[in-house]
């Protein structure tokens, strides 16, 4: 993975400018059928566990519900033969309350553990997947997708699943099974109050209905909300020196404070859809509590109906509509993590658009040298976000050349290193490599075969050795000091307070931009590809340090095969051949010698560096 490695300037979210939109949808629809796919395949490894925690439930809930039972049987049974003199019934009335209190307390202990356990696994599993997931996504993919989305994909996304699965999956099945065996139990006692509680459930559905339907609006609403908070926020501090630098502070509070309190209002609007729901649902439930009691007081005033049994109907009347408030509030974690879900499974189903190839072509065993040949076969190509870059490009590298490219900014070099790099594929034509198409190459044979080093040398936290060893992680401790002191960077490594052990800490934020891209030489030194691309690879350093550089790649380049991007016409003094390129096309190509002595473009950009030397 060298070449990615020593060269995510172009993926570092840091650098690139937001774009407008905050909202997902906009820039990754979720394919259809591709949540509830996400859904089984989380679920399917744990099937056995989830069959255990369901069975778990449902016996804890056969034993809270006998309860009411009890309490009718010790009214109607238990009291009377007790004022007759017999204890015994009411004896074991209450050493079966005591029993299932105990059963139940001891089957919620072990439902709660076993469906801890299942969300930690599904939770364990998301998160892995979602890591792994994007890191294997093209760069055109980060291009598009900012780092702040990830973050909250992984962060806000992950935890309203989490609220979830801990506490609102529980509660509807609670809600769902005490439902059932209520009712049933209801219309065992008394089919009359049973039907009456039954009756009642056709206005509380259509609440919930109603209430599904609306809040769904609102908490997708408030999910894209977050978010924007949360990308705003990530993407401000990741940029915050050129936000220093360019005074953007007050720019940014405007902007923050206009998501904020869209998220504000968001959240709002979501407490007042639930207060309506609460209300509505509270009102039908109280109103079937007072016909049943009425009614039944009633019945039993005529003597059709037992007092314990009335007395059993309105405690079960109770716990069925107690956990229609909770129900709401379940719908609310409901809605918001299917929310959260879908576009988790709208970014688990990207695919990368630089794929590995089905069946990978081995490189032809290399030749006398290193290096090996490099063809742009009528190569077309454009970024998504853009025009045609490349329009028609052809070019033969012979294996082993270095070739230095130069041309005005935009011109398309650095689209030529990528490509060649395959950080993007071609929209049309190929790129061959010993005439093996880059497309076919399995990924870690092209990046050995390949390596780039950028401008922008990024550092990965740990020491600097560590660092350079990126480039082959094999390498001892002699090579990776071999590396560095070709190259020039010894002196200024041993100088650093532990050496070659020093950390880099985040971004090399203790080594100086120039030292960075003498040890991401290093590394790509110490990786030995056949083909080494330098995109402005020298730009930070000194004209000493670069002249030391230049004097280590005449050695390291020999037999290799080079593309050197510069800007700086000192480093094409080191290469067999230039190519001046303008607006994605090849307008010069020849020796440097040659070149210089003519009078096209490169001879002007040649007497113009010469004077300014002078
Ligand atoms: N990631 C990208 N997405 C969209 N357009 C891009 C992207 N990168 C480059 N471009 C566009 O492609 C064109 C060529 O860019 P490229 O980076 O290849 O130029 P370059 O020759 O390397 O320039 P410089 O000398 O400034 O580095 C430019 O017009 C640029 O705006
Ligand atoms: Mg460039």
């Amino acid at each position: 993975m060298t070449a990615a490695t020593t060269a995510p300037a172009d993926q570092e979210p840091e650098d690139r400018p937001t774009d407008g939109d905050p909202f997902d949808r906009d820039v990754l629809p979720t394919p259809p059928g591709a949540t509830a796919a996400l859904l089984r395949s989380l679920l399917a490894p744990l099937r056995a566990r989830v069959s255990v925690t369901t069975l778990l439930l449902l016996l804890q809930q056969a034993v809270v519900q006998a309860g009411p039972l009890l309490v009718a049987y010790a009214i109607d049974r238990a009291v009377p033969a007790f004022r007759a003199g017999d204890h015994g019934p009411l004896v074991v009335v209450a050493a079966g309350y005591l029993a299932c209190a105990l059963a139940a307390g001891g089957l919620q202990f072990a439902f709660v553990a076993a469906a801890a356990r299942v969300s930690q696994d599904v939770l364990l599993d998301l998160r892995g997947r979602i890591f792994r997931h994007a890191q294997a996504l093209s760069v055109d993919f980060h291009e598009r997708y900012t780092s702040g989305r990830l973050i909250s994909r992984s962060t806000t996304d992950v935890e309203s699943l989490r609220e979830l699965l801990d506490e609102g999956l529980q509660e509807l099945v609670t809600v769902i099974l005490s439902f059932v065996y209520i009712s049933a139990m209801l219309l065992w006692l008394d089919l009359g109050l049973g039907g009456v509680a039954l009756a009642s459930f056709v206005p509380l559905y259509a609440l919930v209905r109603l209430y599904q339907r609306r809040a769904g609006r609102v908490y997708r609403a408030r999910s894209t909300a977050i978010a924007a908070v949360i990308v705003k926020f990530v993407e401000t501090m990741n940029g915050i020196r050129p936000v220093r630098a360019f005074r953007r502070e007050a720019v940014n509070d405007a902007d923050f404070a206009v998501l904020n309190q869209r998220h504000e209002r968001t959240n709002g609007d979501a407490l007042l859809e639930m207060a309506r729901y609460v209300t509505g649902s509270r009102l039908v439930a109280n109103t079937a509590v007072a016909a049943i009691v009425l009614w039944g007081a009633y019945r039993v005033a005529d003597g059709t109906l037992a007092l314990g049994v009335l007395a059993a109907a309105v405690l079960y009347l109770r716990r069925l509509y107690d956990p229609i408030d909770r129900l709401g509030m379940f719908l609310n974690s409901y809605q918001s993590a299917a929310a959260s879900l879908e576009k988790i499974a709208g970014l688990l189903a990207q695919t990368p658009s630089v794929p590995e190839p089905s069946a990978p072509r081995q490189l032809p065993p290399a030749g006398e040298h290193p290096g090996r040949e490099v063809v742009f076969d009528g190569v077309r190509f454009g970024y998504r976000t853009g025009g045609e870059v490349l329009p028609r490009f052809d070019l033969t590298i012979p294996a082993g050349q270095t070739v230095a490219v130069v041309g005005s900014t935009g011109a398309g070099k650095s689209t030529l290193a990528k490509l060649l790099a395959r950080f993007y594929d071609p929209s049309d034509g190929r790129v061959l490599l010993d005439g093996v198409d880059l497309r076919d190459l399995a990924v870690p044979e092209l990046r050995r075969a390949v390596v780039m080093v950028t401008q922008e040398a990024f550092l990965f936290s740990g020491t600097v050795a560590e660092n350079i060893a990126v480039g082959r992680p094999d390498a001892g401790r002699e090579e990776i000091e071999r590396a560095a002191k070709e190259i020039g960077a010894h002196d200024f490594i041993s100088a650093l307070p532990d050496g070659y052990d020093t950390d880099v800490r985040k971004r090399g934020g203790r080594i100086s931009a120039g030292q960075r891209q003498l040890v991401a030489f290093a590394r790509a030194l110490l990786a030995d590809p056949a083909v080494l691309i330098l995109d402005e690879a020298t730009s930070s350093l000194d004209i000493p340090g670069e002249r030391a550089v230049q004097r280590a790649m005449a050695t390291v380049l020999k037999g290799r095969t080079a593309v050197v991007i510069a800007h700086r016409l000192s480093t094409v003094e080191i290469a067999d051949r230039v190519l001046v390129m303008e607006q994605g096309k090849i307008v010069e190509d020849g020796e440097p010698a040659e070149l210089v002595a003519g009078t096209g473009r490169f001879a002007d950009l040649h007497r113009a560096w010469r004077d300014s030397l002078a």
